[in-house]
């Protein structure tokens, strides 16, 4: 359960975060914290993370179908295309899946920057995920770059749009955040796995942690592994009764 990371080569990594073969289809949430449990510092994560929590991230993107995250981070954490290493490329065609996974930006007001790269230089056309009352006009624009998935009214029903990501045949879900978005499906009981790098550093008082919105109820996971590199803890949690 307790490992040194550097002593996994890139294939014994990459095993180590397979999803539960019987628990496909799967939502598996990443984000990195300080050890005071601060989600970002003066608004951007960048600084909590580190060549160590890359290394984790880079496999955890390479192994998805879709990676899902919320306009907040894109806006904040000045999202790509989401474009994978040669060696990851490959690695996915080995496994039999698509060369890179589709990105799926969540927006309640679908107000998005759609010029920018993430949606004009995506090797996959992305993902709008987004309500079913988004304005109409914004929902049109949005259509004219990517795909555009409405359900829920005031926000996403998160249960349906995994349903409808599933009926696309992306079943393997990696969210990165933000806070909001990990409240939202952390309430909706959709979470099956967290994946949180504890980055030994002290960011004070002020920044927010990694959920954010409306309380919701206590909920148990299990411990699956603890890596540890300089200092980093990374830790994966998982539902107690995956599959
Ligand atoms: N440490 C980490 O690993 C990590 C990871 C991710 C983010 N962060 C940090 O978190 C901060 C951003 O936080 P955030 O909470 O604003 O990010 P977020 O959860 O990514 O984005 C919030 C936005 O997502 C959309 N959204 C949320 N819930 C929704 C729902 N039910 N239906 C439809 N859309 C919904 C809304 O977009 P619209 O406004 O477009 O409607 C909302 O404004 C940044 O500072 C970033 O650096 C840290």
């Amino acid at each position: 359960m307790y490992r040194e990371l550097d002593a996994l080569d890139f294939p014994a990594l990459t095993d180590l975060y397979a999803p539960p073969v019987t628990a496909a289809p799967w939502l598996r949430v990443n984000f990195v914290s300080s050890a005071d449990g601060a989600v970002e510092v003066d608004g951007d994560s960048q600084a909590l993370s580190g060549p160590d929590d890359m290394r984790v991230f880079k496999i955890l993107r390479m192994r998805c179908d879709v990676l899902l995250v919320g306009a907040g981070t894109v806006r904040t954490d000045g999202y790509r295309p989401l474009r994978l290493s040669a060696d990851r490329v490959a690695w996915r065609r080995d496994h039999g899946l698509c060369d890179h996974p589709v990105m799926a930006v969540v927006s309640r007001g679908a107000d998005l920057k759609l010029d920018a790269p993430l949606f004009t230089d995506a090797p996959v056309r992305p993902l709008v995920v987004t309500g079913a009352d988004a304005p109409p006009e914004r929902l049109a624009a949005a259509a004219e770059v990517a795909d555009v998935i409405s359900t829920g009214t005031g926000g996403v029903d998160f249960a349906d749009a995994l349903r409808l990501l599933r009926s696309r045949g992306l079943a393997q879900v990696l969210c990165e955040g933000g806070p909001h978005v990990f409240g939202e499906i952390t309430a909706a009981g959709l979470v099956d796995e967290l994946c949180l790098t504890l980055s030994p550093k002290l960011a004070g008082a002020g920044s927010g942690r990694i959920t954010a919105g409306p309380p919701s109820s206590l909920r148990s996971m299990r411990l699956a592994h603890v890596l540890h590199a300089n200092g980093n803890l990374l830790l994966r949690y998982v539902r107690p009764d995956p599959g």
